[in-house]
């Protein structure tokens, strides 16, 4: 049975001490039996505190927000995968769409970054997704195809399995506009096809499959309840502990 994902970015919000209070708020509100995998992506300077603080609570893993493809060398400012294992790191989120909007992030280099988070045992969540513009033209397809042909066709099986993808269609990212529950799992059905076509049934049957973009605690147990969207990746709801309860708590319903 594939995983159920609720996952939190917290983006470049949050100080140590707001990282602390909201860690702390849900915990409090996740069973430590979830059958849902609640996962915390704070800023990176606060990920070694937010992990010993769930490092008992089973259903909680925590996320970078990125890392470097390379395992080590003179790149000022950035962070290796092996310092994320470092700080008991679980997953690495990559490709998100900022990411690749501001810092040229591009699908050649986030296949790299899998094989490093593989080899240091550590779980990447792939993001993809189509501009406005892509959507219009109802391109959408070919867009995400192209994403996932460059990111992870070149991948091995092992690695394969070891990827999370996250769709999140950027024109859904922090508008408040949410792409319908049939726009998402027409997309992610897509991709569960193509990943199929590519890496076989077993393997694409255990994938998780999450959507991004203005998810939230009224959409969010519409979009769940899709027989290919295996959870969420939140944004701005997850920086409020009781929208992401509520959020964790839709995925739970529809399990
Ligand atoms: P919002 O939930 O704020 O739209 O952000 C989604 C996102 O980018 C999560 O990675």
């Amino acid at each position: 049975m594939r995983k159920k994902i609720v996952a939190g970015n917290w983006k470049m919000n949050k100080t140590l001490g707001d990282s602390e209070e909201l860690t702390l708020e849900i915990m409090e509100g996740v069973h430590i039996e979830s059958p849902i995998v609640v996962i915390l992506a704070p800023p990176t300077p606060f990920l070694h505190r937010v992990k010993a603080l769930a490092f008992e609570h089973k259903a909680i893993k925590v996320s970078a927000q990125n890392c470097h493809e390379k395992e080590s060398g003179a790149f000022t400012g950035e962070i290796s995968v092996e310092m994320l294992r470092s700080l008991y790191t679980d997953y690495a989120i990559i490709g998100h769409s900022e990411r690749r909007q501001y810092y040229n992030e591009n699908d050649a280099t986030l296949q790299l970054k899998i094989k490093t988070l593989t080899k240091w045992g550590i779980r990447a969540i792939y993001c993809c997704g189509e501009p406005l513009e892509i959507r219009e033209e109802n391109q959408q397809y070919e867009y995400v195809l192209d994403q996932i042909r460059t990111a992870l066709f070149n991948l091995t099986a092992e690695e394969m399995a070891n990827v999370t993808i996250a769709y999140e269609p950027v024109w859904a990212i922090g508008t408040g506009k949410t792409a319908t529950a049939e726009q998402a799992e027409e997309m992610h059905k897509f991709i569960r096809t193509t990943i199929e076509g590519k890496f076989g049934k077993e393997l694409a049957d255990n994938l998780s499959i999450i959507y991004g973009g203005s998810c939230n605690p009224s959409n969010a147990e519409e979009l769940f309840a899709q027989n290919n969207i295996d959870g969420g990746l939140i944004g701005g709801a997850s920086l409020k502990a009781r929208e992401f309860l509520a959020i964790i708590e839709a995925a739970r319903t529809n399990l």
